[in-house]
């Protein structure tokens, strides 16, 4: 096992009604500011049971953080922040909207000339207003982490620091419920590959947290597709059982102490920054390509996930591997995802921006060994295709 620091400070106030919690969560002296998204929150009461909830505090709000967060909208609320003095962000929604407050919350106290440094140059973050969070759609796993992806022109990237991880979550499966499938797959698909970009690396004998994984993966397998099912998809046990998963899978446990890749997330990055496909979506098409591609390099992981996640004892190594790629394209099939950059409409004559893009954003040197050159992902596009 490698080394590692592992703190994660979140407090999760998990289950039905539990949305009355966050009236403890903030300070009652904070002057706090409710960031959300296009108003799905309104449609399905969470809006009314956080303000309720909010009764005896003093807050403001701004709307309209869209999916993939935008820099030019999140700019927009530093001026009610200034005029209104605010000292605490309450995100509530999915992960755009938890991604979009960290973003929001670093910038208010940025010290540079322009806080897209942060994302274009590293900038280093050194104060960041408290974030809480109400989460309503089970997937990237912000709500307990310090990671946040913001766009601006067709550039969507990543910064991380755990000044922005949120103070508390609460999630309370029941609010997921009005999710469309199209949302629910791409939660579930989302939180599988963050488990598997923490996982299918190569062995340090990290026998913890390769079982975790393998158990979420199990749990994603299991209770995805019940989440669509016609006499499943209201099942609250489901839903909490994915809205778990999706948390521990990027909260910080599975992955300390063990090598990560990444490189699905940063070619996906691209495939929603240039042509707008769902997050979720870009990892569908670019995780079989790369466990393809890659196979040589992750044998060892990839017998060990046929093995224990799809249960597979039978035929050659080849032949066991082939068959575990298999049957994580038919899941995701299940899932309702696209597998193949043809599934949306895309070629490989669009493959040549992709990787003018993953040059331009530094992305030259992707996975666990950081040997995934810009050569290679070519060929996990054209894999893809
Ligand atoms: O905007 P509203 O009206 O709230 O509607 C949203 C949005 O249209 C809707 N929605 C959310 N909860 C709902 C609901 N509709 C009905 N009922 C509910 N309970 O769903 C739509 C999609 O929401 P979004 O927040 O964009 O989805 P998701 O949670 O999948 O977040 C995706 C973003 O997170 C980033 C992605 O890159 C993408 O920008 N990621 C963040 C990560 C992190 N912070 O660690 C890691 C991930 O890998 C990912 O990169
Ligand atoms: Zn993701």
């Amino acid at each position: 096992m490698l080394n590692f620091d592992f703190q994660n400070p979140t407090r999760i106030h998990f289950g039905e009604a539990q949305i009355k919690a966050l009236s403890k969560g903030i300070p009652l002296n904070a002057r706090v500011l409710l960031v959300y998204g296009g108003g799905s929150i309104k449609g399905n009461g969470v809006y009314q049971q956080v303000i309720d909830a909010l009764g005896e505090h003093t807050w403001f709000e701004f709307s309209g953080i869209e999916p993939n967060p935008t820099y030019n909208t999140l700019m927009k609320a530093q001026e009610i922040i200034k005029t209104q003095k605010i000292d605490y962000i309450l995100a509530v929604g999915g992960g755009s909207v938890v991604d979009g407050a960290k973003f929001i919350a670093a910038a208010a106290l940025f010290e540079g000339d322009d806080p897209w440094d942060i994302l274009a140059k590293n900038h280093p973050i050194t104060k960041a207003l408290p974030i809480g969070a109400v989460l309503t759609l089970p997937a990237t796993g912000s709500e307990s982490n310090g990671n946040s992806v913001v766009t601006r022109e067709g550039n969507k990237l990543p910064f991380s620091s755990p000044l922005v991880r949120p103070l508390f979550a609460v999630l309370d499966p029941s609010v997921t419920l009005s999710l469309s499938d199209r949302q629910i797959g791409n939660g579930v698909v989302d939180a599988f590959v963050h488990t598997i970009e923490q996982y299918l690396t190569y062995n340090v004998n990290g026998k913890v947290q390769d079982r975790f994984s393998e158990g979420l993966l199990q749990t994603l397998i299991e209770e995805g597709p019940k989440a669509l099912a016609p006499d499943t998809k209201d099942d609250l046990e489901v839903r909490a059982n994915i809205m778990w998963s999706a948390t521990m899978a990027l909260n910080g446990l599975i992955g300390a102490g063990v090598p990560q890749d990444w490189s699905t997330h940063m070619i996906g990055h691209e495939l929603t920054g240039a042509f707008g496909i769902d997050h979720a979506r870009t990892l569908s098409i670019v995780l079989p390509a790369v466990m393809k591609v890659r196979r040589e390099q992750k044998r060892e992981k990839l017998l060990q996930y046929a093995t224990r996640v799809w249960h597979i004892n039978e035929g050659d190594d080849n032949a066991r591997i082939d068959q575990a790629i298999r049957l994580t394209e038919d899941f995701f099939k299940q899932m309702q995802v696209p597998i193949r950059l043809s599934d949306v409409d895309l070629g490989g004559d669009d493959i040549d921006l992709l990787i003018d893009r993953l040059k331009q954003h530094g992305m030259t040197e992707l996975g666990e060994h950081g040997d995934i050159t810009i050569d290679i992902s070519r060929e996990i596009l054209t894999q893809a295709v």
